[in-house]
């Protein structure tokens, strides 16, 4: 990563600056000297001041100011607004609805603003003559795995069984598209794996609203007394303890990965689209991530073995070569390290955000 004292020239506009992903790359932003614009609609936020409260502590945690305004990307007009206000040269895209289950509850909400948004957010971008994108994907573009490790190879968009995971398939789709209409746009698609863990300070975090969908901030929740036990979903599967396998990253080596992008993104010899897994190359099981939370945390997580959860597959986990090889980047931390942050996050922060 870049971090001298020279400022890199342009703006780096991200959308969904706000979320859990966001906040942590704006902190990695801002300490290599980007000059930074964040907007975020305030939907999956805890607002104070009229800015989300992450950005308010990344101020704390960076020292310097984040610039944000409420924006959301299904409006035209509020984009194109900031455009012309700001020198945009790249823009990183992570604002999303982001729960698998809504998604097949509410479909046509996750239709008009994943994809609907992100489809106006590239007019606007092309408009403007800003041809640089950095797009928040997701290793459900693969759908049910034919090979592990899924490399960036494996086909996309089969076997993608909820409206969510089809969003950021068709996202990639429309950035392939733009990228062979127009020579001259660059887009750089990141498949995470899954995200974990929070900024080493213990200063922001992951902050679900409600019952949390995911596993480790569910574990976490538990540890601090918020819930009774962990349902863990499945324990026949054909894995090393029968529970779920997963690739689960720190979320600062996936926010730096985002650096890695634009690097990338930048140089002159890039030219279209390309693909790049973020993940660790590394499976843990549910039980083996619920052992390593206890040894972080020093507490007992209590759990239950229960039936597999709908549309849930046994294994998944990433081969990040190609990251490796041409972003120069790898992820590592590992899975105490995700832990330890977790908790530390937690426990600092027993309510979050609010
Ligand atoms: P998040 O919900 O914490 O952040 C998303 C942010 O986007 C929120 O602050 C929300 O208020 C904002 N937003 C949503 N719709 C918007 C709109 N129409 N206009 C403006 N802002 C809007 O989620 P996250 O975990 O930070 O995820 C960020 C991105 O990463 C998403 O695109 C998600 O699909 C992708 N992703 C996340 C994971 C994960 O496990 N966290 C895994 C793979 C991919
Ligand atoms: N799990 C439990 N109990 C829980 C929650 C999860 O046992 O309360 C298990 C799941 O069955 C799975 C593993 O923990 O085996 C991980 O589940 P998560 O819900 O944390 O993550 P997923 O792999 O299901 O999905 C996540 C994101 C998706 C994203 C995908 C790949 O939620 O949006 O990673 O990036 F697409």
């Amino acid at each position: 990563m870049s971090s001298g004292t020279k400022q890199h020239p342009g703006v780096i506009l991200v959308t969904g600056g706000g979320g859990y992903v966001g906040s942590h790359t704006v902190v990695e932003l801002l300490n290599a000297n980007y000059a930074v614009v964040a907007i975020d609609n305030l939907s999956n936020c805890q607002v104070s001041n009229g800015k989300p409260e992450s950005l308010n502590r990344v101020e704390k945690l960076t020292g310097k100011k984040v610039v944000f305004y409420e924006v959301d990307i299904r409006n035209k007009d509020e984009l194109d607004r900031i455009f012309k206000m700001h020198k945009i040269s790249n823009v990183i895209h992570f604002a999303a609805l982001k729960s698998v289950g809504e998604s097949t509850q509410i479909p046509l909400s996750y239709y008009e603003n994943n994809v609907g948004g992100s489809n106006n957010l590239f007019q606007v971008m092309h408009d403007n003559g800003v041809k640089s994108l950095v797009y928040s994907s997701s290793a459900t573009v693969y759908g049910i795995p034919l090979a592990l490790p899924l490399t960036e190879t494996h086909p996309t968009g089969q076997g993608c069984t909820n409206p969510y995971g089809k969003t950021k398939y068709f996202v990639e789709e429309i950035g392939k598209d733009l990228c062979s209409a127009y020579p001259d746009w660059k887009v750089v698609s990141l498949r995470y794996f899954n995200p974990v863990g929070a900024h080493p300070s213990g200063i922001i975090g992951e902050d679900p609203s409600g019952i949390p969908n995911n596993l480790m901030p569910y574990i976490s929740q538990v540890a601090i007394g918020r819930r009774d036990f962990l349902r863990v979903f499945g324990s026949d599967y054909d894995t090393k303890d029968g529970t779920g396998v997963r690739d689960y990253i720190h979320i600062t080596d996936l926010a730096i990965g985002h650096l890695k992008a634009l690097e990338k993104i930048s140089s002159p010899s890039f030219k279209g689209f390309q693909a790049f897994n973020l993940g660790t190359g590394r499976g843990y099981s549910v039980l083996e991530v619920l052992k390593a939370f206890e040894k972080a945390s020093g507490r007992k997580v209590a759990y239950k073995l229960v039936d597999r959860r709908p549309g849930d597959i046994a294994t998944c986990y990433s081969d990040a070569n190609l990251a490796k090889t041409e972003l120069n980047w790898v992820a590592e931390k590992d899975i105490d390290e995700m832990c330890r942050d977790t908790w530390n996050w937690q426990n600092n922060n027993p309510n979050g955000f609010s």
